[in-house]
């Protein structure tokens, strides 16, 4: 697996040191309060599950399936809702989780969603934003990276649903796509 990348964009200590930033933000703008915190799933699950446990300060959590990319490396533009959180958000405040922010349509698909539930506030804290992609108005509150316009997999990023259990972000050799 380790042998289909073509560079690594961010390693494990890197990852790992701007996960720290993230929570320490988190912390502060949520101090005193319980925010429901949601992660996106699948590309979310492991900076998700780092993220938690690297804010000092209470919440609940919960995950979200929604899906738009079919296994292509385009957006296909549409956003269905495949798993559904189980939590009441009216009027808690929401801590969107996302892996990366491309076109913004998933995004802005959550941030409807939960506006229309009467959450109190909406945040989002994404580990990667590649602003080049932007086709909606979506932006975060809380950034990782700011990366290129490149696809990218690991570390929950997936291409053909492979590499997200890949420990590091980086990019595919060009081979990868044009075999598959
Ligand atoms: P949009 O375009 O809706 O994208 O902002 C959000 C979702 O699309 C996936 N995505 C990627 N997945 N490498 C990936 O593995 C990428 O470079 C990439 N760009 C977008 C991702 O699932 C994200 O939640
Ligand atoms: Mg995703």
């Amino acid at each position: 697996m380790n042998n289909d990348i073509l560079k690594v964009l961010y390693s494990q200590e890197e990852i790992q040191a701007v996960v720290n930033r993230l929570g320490r933000e988190i912390a502060q703008t949520y101090a005193g309060k319980t925010p429901v915190v949601v992660g996106v799933l699948k590309g979310a699950i492991f900076f998700m599950t780092d993220i938690a446990r690297a804010v000092d300060s209470y919440m609940q959590i919960d995950f979200i399936d929604v899906s738009s990319y079919h296994g292509a490396t385009e957006s296909s533009g549409t956003v269905e809702l495949l798993q559904d959180i189980n939590t009441d958000i009216e009027g808690r405040d929401v801590l969107i989780v996302e892996d990366i922010v491309d076109t913004g349509r998933t995004l802005k698909f959550l941030l409807d969603t939960f506006a229309n539930r009467g959450a109190q506030s909406i945040k989002v804290c994404t580990l990667l934003d590649k602003p080049a992609g932007r086709a909606v108005d979506a932006e975060s509150d809380f950034v990782g990276f700011k990366v290129p316009n490149e696809f990218v997999v690991g570390y929950g990023l997936d291409y053909d649903e492979k590499y997200r259990n890949l420990p590091y972000i980086g990019v595919l050799k060009p081979e990868i796509y044009t075999n598959n």
